[in-house]
């Protein structure tokens, strides 16, 4: 069940996705941390946000909304006292998820996360679509997105996931900046912005009016952003939206991705992340594959179907 993206070992490919698995430790009694390929922090800032005011999650058909607003400890406190203890599951990988309002401040937690251990990878999250600044904004323009990895990469100790936003037009141009400009791996996709009304009071029901949809409801959508990205870039893909069973899993890996994330499954099941890394080993075990990375980019199109070059065409 190993698998090695960008220079990360990872036990087996099921890792729990950023800000639904708060700071991996909280977890630590309800899921057996070496038994799941790792988890990515809530994204991180310089100084600690309070996030959006309630409500700012939803449920929706098949999914749900949030707009928690980035709501983090900032890095120092992360530093201190939610980082250590995880020295206690070394084969547990910690992603850390890294936000900023400007580069200068993407780089700053760059900087000072460098000088701690126990640190597998960054992930730059340049696709959240809750906040006015920073996140998506970086994400969705070429220009900045080019500027801020490459930034990025150049101060970074560690391997730097970028984790794309869905909002684009092409998430495949994006992917391609993202990987000339210096990232080792990408991540997609984030959420779907998306809003909901209360009709009675005529009102938005989430406080920032509008929001992120996740869970199931972008499965299908998410699926083929990760494998026009695939056809677009050699570095490896970590893919996720809307994973719940290990057959979700098997699809992302046909489709292009080297590991998946799981996230908004973890609201339904806190165990969602381990009882898939157990399911795809059992659904290999089934269907006699030998090593879960030869699913990686397997997808078989029949020779008699064409392939439209891009989302859309017909
Ligand atoms: C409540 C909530 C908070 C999230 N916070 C972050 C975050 O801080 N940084 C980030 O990059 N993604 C964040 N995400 C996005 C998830 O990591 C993931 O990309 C998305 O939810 C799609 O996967 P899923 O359908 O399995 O949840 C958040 C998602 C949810 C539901």
């Amino acid at each position: 069940m190993r698998v090695s993206l960008a220079g990360l070992d990872l036990v087996n490919p099921v890792v729990a996705a950023s800000g639904t698995f708060g700071y991996g430790i909280e977890f630590e009694e309800i899921v057996s941390l070496e038994r799941i390929g790792g988890f990515v922090t809530k994204g991180i800032s310089i100084e600690p946000m309070a996030g959006h005011t309630a409500p700012r999650i939803i449920q929706t058909a098949a999914g749900m909304l949030n707009a928690i607003g980035l709501q983090n400890v900032g890095v120092e406190d992360y530093l201190t006292r939610k980082l250590p203890p995880l020295g206690r599951y070394p084969l547990c990988k910690v992603i850390v998820n890294v936000f900023g309002y400007t580069v200068g401040e993407y780089v700053g937690v760059i900087e000072r996360l460098n000088q701690a251990e126990g640190i597998a990878a960054y992930e730059l999250n340049v696709s959240c679509p809750n906040v006015h600044a920073g996140g998506m904004a970086f994400g969705s323009d070429p220009g900045s997105l080019e500027y801020l990895v490459s930034r990025a990469k150049a101060v970074s100790r560690r391997p730097l996931i970028v984790k794309l936003s869905p909002n684009v037009t092409s998430v495949a141009n994006m992917a391609k900046i993202a990987a000339n400009a210096g990232a080792d791996a990408l991540s997609l996709t984030n959420t779907f912005l998306a809003m909901s009304i209360d009709v009675e009071t005529r009102q938005p029901r989430l406080s920032n009016v509008t929001g992120g949809l996740s869970g199931p409801a972008i499965k299908p959508i998410a699926l083929r952003m990760v494998y026009e990205t695939a056809r677009a870039v050699t570095i490896p893909i970590l893919g996720m939206g809307g994973i719940v069973t290990p057959e979700d899993a098997v699809e992302f890996l046909l489709a292009g991705a080297t590991a998946v994330q799981v996230g908004t499954a973890s609201y339904a099941d806190p165990r969602a992340v381990e009882r898939l890394a157990r399911g795809l080993e059992s659904w290999c075990r089934s269907h006699q594959v030998e090593r879960v990375s030869s699913l990686t980019r397997a997808l078989e199109v029949p020779r008699t179907r064409t392939i439209p070059k891009a989302a859309g065409d017909s």
